[in-house]
């Protein structure tokens, strides 16, 4: 197929360009850069450098006929999202209500939607399924939730045909060292651990150990970035095929806290990451984990790569080859 891979230059987005183009797909990346990289940029895919907020650049791209966009040029920090929400509701809204008329406008006719589980808010029941109410506790997880509404509506009146992937906590690096660059300013967990081991910071600040989880730190279900690009291609596959819209979380079903994942980086680095742990981070949940039990029914998608040691290896494996350390 001929997929259009908006902010393919990005985290996620550099993986699932490399897993359409290892199916055989032919991918054009559209990425302004802002926090894609260059270095990201795979040569088998065509590369326009152009932003969602420019309706006429994003149609032009499209009018080239694509059989699919797949959609993950999201700002995505939830913190930030509370101070500044007009940045969220443009871009995540505005532009993404702009990639949806240019692919109706264009004829194509099939959207991968990067989703997340923020759409849900504080857990009700653990674990989560897609039928537990979504009742978003920071704005960036509105901006999802209200795509996938204006998705539904679009599917009824334009046949536009989408997926809409909740992932739960996006992690580690392609295995094969394809992905080139780390991201600038890290605010998750795992890349801030590994700049703690690189001693790029002094230390790991602990957002709380007063939690009701196993060891009092908080709970996430950690999903390998490269798990999460196979249910890229299964799902577009699967919407294609059945000429049905579908939305499905993609995540481990495993629960990981905080220490877990600093003990591990402690022990595959050989680094002693000093922590401090410091007061709550306001808005954070105790425990999120997914029900991935739907995404294994309708795309026979589980996750595979994403154990607690294959996610830390594979991201200190890219922070030494991205920053160098022996
Ligand atoms: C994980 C755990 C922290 C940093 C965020 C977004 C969410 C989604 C994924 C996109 C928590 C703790 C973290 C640190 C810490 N984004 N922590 N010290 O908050 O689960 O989810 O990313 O869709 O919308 O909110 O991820 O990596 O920030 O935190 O102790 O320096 O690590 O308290 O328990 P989070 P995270």
């Amino acid at each position: 197929m001929k997929i259009l891979v908006i902010g393919g230059a990005g985290y996620i987005g550099s993986h699932v360009a490399r897993e359409f183009l290892d199916s055989g797909d032919s991918v054009t990346v559209f990425d302004d850069l802002s926090s894609g990289m260059r270095e990201n940029l795979f040569p088998e895919a065509h590369f326009i450098e152009g932003s969602i907020m420019d309706y006429a650049a994003l149609k032009a791209a499209l009018s080239a006929g694509y059989d699919a966009a797949v959609h993950l040029a999201a700002f995505k920090a939830a913190g930030e999202s509370m101070v500044a929400p007009g940045k969220y509701a443009t871009n995540n809204i505005a532009g993404t209500v702009n990639i949806l008329n240019a692919c109706v406008e264009t004829g194509c006719k099939a959207l991968v939607f990067s989703s997340s589980a923020a759409v849900y808010g504080e857990p009700r029941y653990l674990p989560i399924d897609e039928k537990h109410p979504t009742e978003p506790e920071n704005f960036y997880g509105f901006t999802k939730l209200e795509i996938e509404r204006v998705l539904s509506w679009y599917d009824r009146l334009t046949g536009l045909r989408y997926a809409a992937l909740r992932y739960f906590n996006a992690a580690g690096y392609d295995e094969a060292g394809r992905v080139k660059g780390v991201e600038r300013n890290p605010a998750n967990l795992i890349p801030v651990v590994m700049e703690a081991a690189a001693g790029m910071r002094g230390e790991l600040q602990v957002f709380g150990d007063d939690y009701e989880t196993k060891d009092g730190t908080g709970v996430r279900d950690y999903v390998h970035v490269s798990d999460l690009a196979k249910a890229h291609v299964a799902s577009l596959r699967r919407i294609v095929g059945t000429g049905e819209s579908l939305t499905v979380n993609l995540g481990s079903e495993e629960g990981l806290s905080v220490m877990e994942i600093v003990e591990a980086a402690r022990r595959l680095t050989g680094s002693p990451i000093p922590v401090k742990v410091v007061a709550r981070r306001p808005g954070d949940p105790a425990k999120l984990v997914a029900s991935s039990a739907l995404a294994r029914e309708t795309l026979g998608w589980k996750a595979e790569r994403s154990g607690l040691d294959s996610i830390v290896r594979t991201t200190w494996e890219q922070y030494r080859r991205a920053r160098g350390i022996s």
